[in-house]
């Protein structure tokens, strides 16, 4: 009897590729018109999440105080035609970056854009071109402008709305015809712990209070679908994604109540934006969801006409960011938990961690992938993936076996969801050119495959290096994914 194979190899048009935000890598955030961007206001270091949680932080910029690494970025607004290159030599065959909104509509209230920042972009997505490399924009990627999170109090406000969609008719209609994948809120569950980075509300202006975050979501969801609607009247063949913070979820043991604890954590943290963002409609689960906080749905301004918007245009496919997984365990206190990415956990005793504490699961992500293709049934694309890792720097060398051995697992993690039928469109390893931590405001947690010479003081040449994982994962495009061997000169 013959075995029967399963199809593990990738699809012929799989869109390998490497991920960024406009906010931790261009830099000149001043420059040629630009407004601030709440990042602007965030501290670097380990304190960050902690000083933007606190109730006295009101987005005041303060250099006598704070380094504010953002500022500078890797200075990439000044070298994106070096950095496509280096991407263009790995063999990018996409690359996602976000559109830095205040770069176009500085205060974000503005009626006309800056016509420098759209000709930043514009040289920007003509390099990409050139290098036939496919650009997947990020309308927001905790980039709110500064103006609308102090004047206006955030995503709360339903004004936020009217002007993001003004921003991106802007982008859809100016650069639509070279681009042909966008993404809407970046990580939108992940206000669900910070509301600071996607909803740009902090506890001076009611982030504490879950009314204002649940409002939030409602009036991206409402610009979520506005932009779909944007964008495929523009073309039809543009594809417009979600973004989702995938944490796959594990009960702790097999103790029902866990079981059931983790069920819920699932519905309210992976799956409540993305069932509205792909089924068009808010989900039964909703009122329990909104009872824990002694809310129920009359507590939000939603119109019947947003409701009609919302079901009218769902997003086309799914695209997510996996790190990490976590342990659900409501039974007993084991005392260990793990950090993660802005969502932290019981630590799984069957996992390693990275250097900032993150388990690292790979199985978790086939998992993940499995779950969400089985509820939805849309293509999904991973935009995010990545180790953070120290990286030792020598005679312009970094050995990152850690990193290719990361990557790695995770793209042999793919390649099983893809036996079991998931339609897995592209791959977007984070930070492909190390840039500033969005959680830490680090330099010296680096994800990239090439090193950037700056330190968490901003020290540094700006030079860019290739590290071996370079090499790996030019070798892995070059096969399509079927060469994942580390045995390579470098
Ligand atoms: C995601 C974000 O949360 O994870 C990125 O979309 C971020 O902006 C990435 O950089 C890695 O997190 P960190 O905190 O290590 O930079």
């Amino acid at each position: 009897m013959t075995r029967v194979e399963l199809q593990t190899g990738f699809p012929s048009d799989f869109l390998w590729g490497g991920a960024t935000a406009a906010n931790q890598l261009e830099g000149g955030w001043d420059e040629d018109g630009r407004g601030p961007s709440i990042d602007d206001a965030f501290p670097g270091g380990k304190e960050r999440l902690n000083i933007l949680s606190s109730e006295d932080f009101d987005w005041t910029i303060d250099p006598q105080k704070y380094r504010y690494p953002n500022h500078i970025g890797i200075d990439h607004y000044h070298r994106y035609k070096e950095d496509i290159a280096l991407f263009a030599e790995m063999g990018f065959k996409c690359y996602r970056f976000s559109i830095s909104w205040s770069r176009i509509f500085p205060k974000g209230t503005e009626t006309e854009p800056n016509q420098k920042g759209l000709a930043f972009y514009d040289s920007l997505i003509n390099e990409c071109v050139k290098h036939h490399i496919e650009p997947v924009i990020t309308l927001a990627h905790y980039e709110t402008p500064l103006y609308l999170a102090k004047h206006y109090g955030g995503w709360q406000n339903k004004q936020l709305v009217t002007v993001f969609d003004r921003f991106v008719k802007t982008v859809i209609h100016h650069f639509g015809d070279r681009c042909h994948y966008f993404l809407t809120f970046n990580e939108i569950n992940s206000a669900a712990t910070f509301p600071v980075l996607g909803q740009a509300m902090v506890p001076s202006t009611g982030a504490k209070q879950k009314k204002n975050v649940f409002q939030a979501w409602h009036n991206q969801f409402v610009a979520s679908a506005m932009a779909v609607q944007t964008a495929h009247t523009f073309d039809a063949d543009i594809k417009v994604g979600n973004m989702l913070l995938l944490a796959t979820s594990y009960a702790y043991n097999a103790d029902p109540k866990n079981q059931l604890a983790t069920l819920r954590h699932n519905q309210d943290f992976n799956y409540f934006c993305t069932d509205v963002q792909v089924r068009g409609a808010y989900p039964a689960y909703t009122k329990r969801l909104l009872a824990q906080y002694n809310l129920t749905l009359a507590d939000l301004d939603r119109t019947e006409a947003e409701l009609a918007l919302i079901q009218q245009y769902p997003v086309d496919f799914i695209s997510l960011s996996y790190y990490m997984s976590t342990a659900i365990n409501v039974t007993e206190d084991t005392g260990a938990t793990a950090n993660g990415n802005l969502i932290g956990g019981v630590k799984n005793p069957y996992l390693k961690s990275s250097d900032w504490g993150w388990q690292i699961d790979p199985t978790g992500l086939t998992i993940g992938l499995e779950e969400l293709y089985d509820r939805y049934q849309k293509p999904i694309f991973i935009v995010e993936n990545g180790l953070g890792a120290r990286d030792d720097f020598k005679d312009g060398k970094v050995y990152d076996d850690y990193r290719i051995d990361f990557l790695k697992s995770h793209i042999e993690a793919m390649q099983v969801a893809i036996a079991d039928g998931v339609e897995l469109m592209g791959y977007t390893p984070w930070g492909c050119i190390d840039l500033v931590s969005a959680s830490t405001g680090e330099m010296a947690k680096r994800y990239g495959f090439i090193y950037v010479d700056l330190d968490d003081a901003g020290e540094g040449t700006f030079d860019r290096f290739k590290k071996k994982s370079f090499y790996w994962y030019q070798q892995v495009i070059a096969s399509n994914g079927a060469n994942l061997s580390n045995d390579l000169s470098y």
